[in-house]
């Protein structure tokens, strides 16, 4: 995996950023798998950016986000889709029809609804670039601790201590949702490309367990360490448990020079070389 340590948030946001438009430039069709929660919102923030400047466009992108709270209407400001909306898709070009969600109509069995969305993902041809953040107890998505390395987008039970930490976010009349759809972890490592953003201390010790602990169930985000190209940007704080951080700023360094011997522009960075079949 690749390791890329920098200074605070907003650089976490600027590099993550960069990493997207990148993609969007080569691929400006691609299908970008979205996260919510706090972590990606300066990201959403950079993206915006860049689009009003006119660097990038989402009017050919499709997003599929990775997870929607059961029983939590579009309209409901707990959902996932107005969180979206309001970070980042009523601020771009993006066609709301490409926007997916893994929700369950009202009176329809749940238990349905996560084929469905696998076969959606699969019709648009699989994700391009899959955005994470990652819970305190190692989650993905909302695939908590003792999930299936190999699941599918199904519904998923809250761990106690996400719905505490999602807490934080509801106001104090809203009740804390304890059921969601989520894509699986076997769903997410199908992407072609996996970028996770971590900030803060809260999650230094969930990074140092996905990055160099083992594979395991206990921590879903261990399982990224068998997918071939997943890039992982963390500040300092959110680095702070992890053994080899000079190693990956090493690596990071040795890399920026092949890139500048080699090309620096995107389409160069090697991360998409067309040769590794983005
Ligand atoms: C929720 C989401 C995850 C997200 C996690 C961390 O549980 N389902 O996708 O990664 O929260 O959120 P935050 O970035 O707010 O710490």
């Amino acid at each position: 995996m690749e390791v890329i340590i920098v200074k605070d948030a907003d650089e976490v946001a600027v590099t993550a950023a960069d990493i997207c438009c990148d993609m969007l430039t080569i691929r400006p069709n691609a299908t970008l798998g979205l996260a919510t929660g706090s972590t990606p919102i300066r990201l959403y923030e950079q993206l915006v950016s860049r689009y009003r400047a006119g660097d990038i466009s989402f009017a050919k992108v499709a997003t599929f986000n990775l997870d929607e709270y059961l029983g939590v209407g579009s309209d409901s400001p707990l959902s996932y889709r107005r969180f979206m909306n309001e970070h980042l898709f009523d601020h771009t070009d993006i066609d709301f029809v490409n926007t997916h969600f893994p929700t369950c109509a009202p009176g329809s069995d749940p238990r349905l609804m996560g084929p469905e969305y696998e076969d959606k993902i699969q019709r648009r041809g699989g994700i391009d670039l899959q955005v994470l953040g990652i819970g305190a107890n190692g989650h993905i998505g909302f695939n908590e601790p003792g999930s299936s390395l190999g699941s599918c987008t199904r519904i998923k039970t809250l761990a106690q201590r996400t719905v505490n930490d999602n807490n934080r976010l509801l106001s104090e009349n809203q009740i804390q949702p304890d059921m969601a759809l989520t894509m699986g972890i076997g769903t997410i490592l199908n992407a072609r490309r996996i970028l996770m953003l971590a900030t803060g201390e809260s999650k230094a010790r969930a990074i140092a367990r996905a990055v160099e602990g083992a594979v395991t169930a206990m921590c879903p985000a261990s399982a990224l360490q068998m997918h071939a190209y997943v890039r992982i940007v963390v500040d300092e704080a959110a680095a702070k448990e992890l053994m080899q951080t000079e190693y990956y700023r090493w690596v990071r360094k040795k890399n920026e020079s092949i890139t500048a011997e080699h090309g620096g522009r995107a389409g160069e960075d090697p991360w998409f070389h067309p040769s590794l079949r983005i």
